[in-house]
C-alpha cells in the first residue's frame, strides 16, 4: 500500500509576542513562575492589526507551496480547520483560495473546499479527511492543502488569557509523503462536554479546571481505544510523543497518565513497583474506594522516578519548545508540537527516519484521537527548510498598552482605531471587508 501522510509543513506566527513574565506577571500582581514554571509558557504571540486566520492561513499556505513548487493544479482540496471563524456560511478555505489565487496563475475552480470545526482537534480531523480521500482514490493525483489557523484570544481577566496565542499551520497531504506517514489505527475518546464552548461568542466561556480533567478523561479513553486495533503500546515504542498543548503544564499531566497507562507487565513496570510500591496498572489498586488517592500518589512517586525524568526529557519535552514561546493555537498546537519534536531531533542530530511518533490530538467539547506516524527518510530537508525560529525573533514585543489595545481590535465587536506594531513585508494582509487578501 502507498504510504499517505504529510509532505510538508509550514507555521506562520502573528507578528506580535506578549511577554509573560516580563509584561503580562507584573500587571496581573502574579509570580512570574506562575506561568514559566507552572504553566510552561514564556510568551504568547499575536495578530497584528492588519493580520487574521486568513491572512496566517495564506501566508503559511502561499510558503508551503512557494517551496515544495506547488501550483493550485497539485491541490484537489482545501480545508481549513479553525475555531475562529467569522462566517457562519462561506468557508474561510474560500477566503484562503481567494488570496493564493492572487499570486498563481492558475485558480483553484477545481478544488472542493471546507472547513472544519471540533475544537482544537480539528486540524488532525482535517488530516483524516485528507487521508481518506486519497486512500478512496478520489484524489486524481492531487494532494490535499490542510489550514489549521486560529486567533486564540480569551476575554481580559479570564483564567485562559496567559494561554492565548495567534497562528496558522498549512501542510501539504499526499501520497509518498516527505515528511511522516499517517497510520491507519486510530483511538477516540469523545463525549458532550460543555467545558469550553463559543456559542456565537468572540471569546469562550471556560471551565478552565474541569477543561484539564476533561482533556486528561478524553485521552485516556482514546489510548485505550488506540491499543483496542493497535496492540499494546509501550513508553520506548516512540521517538516522541507530540499532544496537543494549551500550555505545556498541561502536556505535563497528560504525559503522566499516558505512560502510567501504557506501562505493562514488562520489567519496567517491575523496577518502578519497586520503587514505588504500586503496581501501575488499575487492578492493582484494589482498595477501590481511594482509588483516586492510589492513582496520585502513584503518579507523585512516578515523576521522581530516573526513568521516568529520562523519558520525559527525550519524548516530551522536546514536543514543548515552540509552545513555551507561542501559547495555544488552538487547532495548530499539536501540529507545532510536531514540528518542534522534529526540529530538536535536526538540531540534536538524531537520526528520525523509520522512527514512530504517537501523536495526542485533542478539542474541548470533547473529543481526543491518537494515531501513529513513521517519519519518512526525507524528513531533515523539510525541516530544516522551516523559518519559524527566524519569524519568532521578528515577533514585536507588546507593552501592556499596546496589548490592551490589539486586544480589543481583534474584538470584532469593539470599534477601535486600528493601529499597526509591524509593517507587512510581501505577505497577505487584511485590510478591511472587501479589500481581505491583498499581497502587499
Ligand atoms: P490558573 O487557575 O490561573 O492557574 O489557570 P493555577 O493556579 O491552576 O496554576 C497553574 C499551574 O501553575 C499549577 O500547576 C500551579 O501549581 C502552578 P499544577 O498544580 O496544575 O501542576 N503555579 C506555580 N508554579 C511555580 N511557581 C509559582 C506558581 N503559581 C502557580 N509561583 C487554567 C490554569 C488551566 C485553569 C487556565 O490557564 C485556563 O483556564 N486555561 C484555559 C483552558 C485550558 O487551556 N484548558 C486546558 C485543557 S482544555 C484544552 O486543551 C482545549 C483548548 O485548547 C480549547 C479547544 O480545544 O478548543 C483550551
Amino acid at each position: 500500500m502507498t504510504a499517505v501522510g504529510i509532505d510538508a509543513i509550514e507555521i506562520w506566527t502573528g507578528n506580535l509576542k506578549l511577554d509573560l513574565p516580563g509584561t503580562f506577571a507584573p500587571e496581573k500582581g502574579e509570580d512570574p513562575e506562575k506561568y514559566t514554571k507552572g504553566l510552561g509558557l514564556n510568551a504568547s504571540s499575536f495578530p497584528d492589526s492588519y493580520e487574521d486566520i486568513v491572512t496566517m492561513g495564506a501566508n503559511a499556505a502561499h510558503r508551503l507551496m512557494e517551496r515544495k513548487g506547488l501550483e493550485p493544479d497539485d491541490i484537489g482540496r482545501i480545508d481549513v480547520a479553525t475555531e475562529s471563524a467569522f462566517d457562519n456560511s462561506k468557508p474561510v478555505s474560500t477566503y484562503v483560495a481567494g488570496c493564493l489565487e492572487q499570486v498563481y496563475d492558475g485558480d483553484f475552480h477545481h478544488a472542493n473546499k471546507g472547513e472544519r470545526k471540533f475544537a482544537c482537534i480539528a486540524g488532525t480531523q482535517s488530516l483524516d479527511d485528507a487521508y481518506n480521500w486519497i486512500r478512496a482514490g478520489r484524489n486524481r493525483g492531487r494532494g490535499a492543502l490542510v489550514i489549521a489557523t486560529d486567533t486564540a484570544l480569551y476575554a481580559r481577566g479570564d483564567a485562559g488569557e496567559a494561554t492565548q496565542g495567534a497562528g496558522a499551520v498549512a501542510m501539504y497531504i499526499s501520497e509518498d509523503p516527505d515528511l511522516v506517514e499517517l497510520s491507519t489505527d486510530q483511538g477516540y475518546g469523545s463525549a458532550d462536554e460543555t467545558d469550553f464552548l463559543k456559542p456565537n461568542q468572540q471569546f469562550p466561556s471556560v471551565d478552565g479546571k474541569r477543561s484539564v480533567q476533561v482533556y486528561l478523561a478524553r485521552m485516556r479513553e482514546a489510548l485505550e481505544d488506540y491499543e483496542s486495533v493497535a496492540g499494546d503500546v509501550h513508553p520506548d515504542d516512540f521517538a516522541f510523543a507530540p499532544f496537543h498543548t494549551p500550555f505545556p503544564g498541561m502536556v505535563r499531566k497528560a504525559a503522566m497518565l499516558a505512560y502510567r497507562h501504557v506501562t505493562r507487565d514488562t520489567a519496567i513496570e517491575e523496577e518502578l513497583a519497586k520503587e514505588i510500591g504500586r503496581q501501575p496498572r488499575a487492578e492493582a489498586f484494589d482498595d477501590k474506594e481511594s482509588f483516586h488517592d492510589a492513582v496520585r500518589e502513584y503518579m507523585d512517586a512516578l515523576k521522581e522516578t530516573d526513568r521516568y525524568q529520562e523519558w520525559y526529557a527525550e519524548t516530551i519535552d522536546p514536543t514543548l519548545t515552540l509552545s513555551r514561546e507561542v501559547g495555544n493555537w488552538y487547532t495548530g498546537s499539536v501540529h507545532i508540537a510536531r514540528v518542534s519534536a522534529m526540529k530538536y531531533a535536526l538540531q540534536n542530530g538524531q537520526d528520525l527516519a523509520g522512527e514512530t511518533m504517537l501523536v495526542g490530538s485533542y478539542g474541548s467539547g470533547a473529543q481526543a484521537e491518537i494515531h501513529a506516524e513513521t517519519v519518512q527518510d526525507t524528513w531533515e530537508k523539510e525541516i530544516e527548510a522551516l523559518n519559524v525560529d527566524a519569524q519568532l525573533e521578528a515577533r514585536y514585543d507588546l507593552s501592556w498598552e499596546d496589548y490592551e489595545e490589539i486586544h480589543d481590535v481583534h474584538n470584532h465587536d469593539m470599534d477601535v482605531d486600528v493601529e499597526e506594531f509591524t509593517t507587512p513585508e510581501a505577505e497577505f494582509v487584511f485590510d478591511g471587508w472587501g479589500r481581505m487578501g491583498e499581497r502587499k
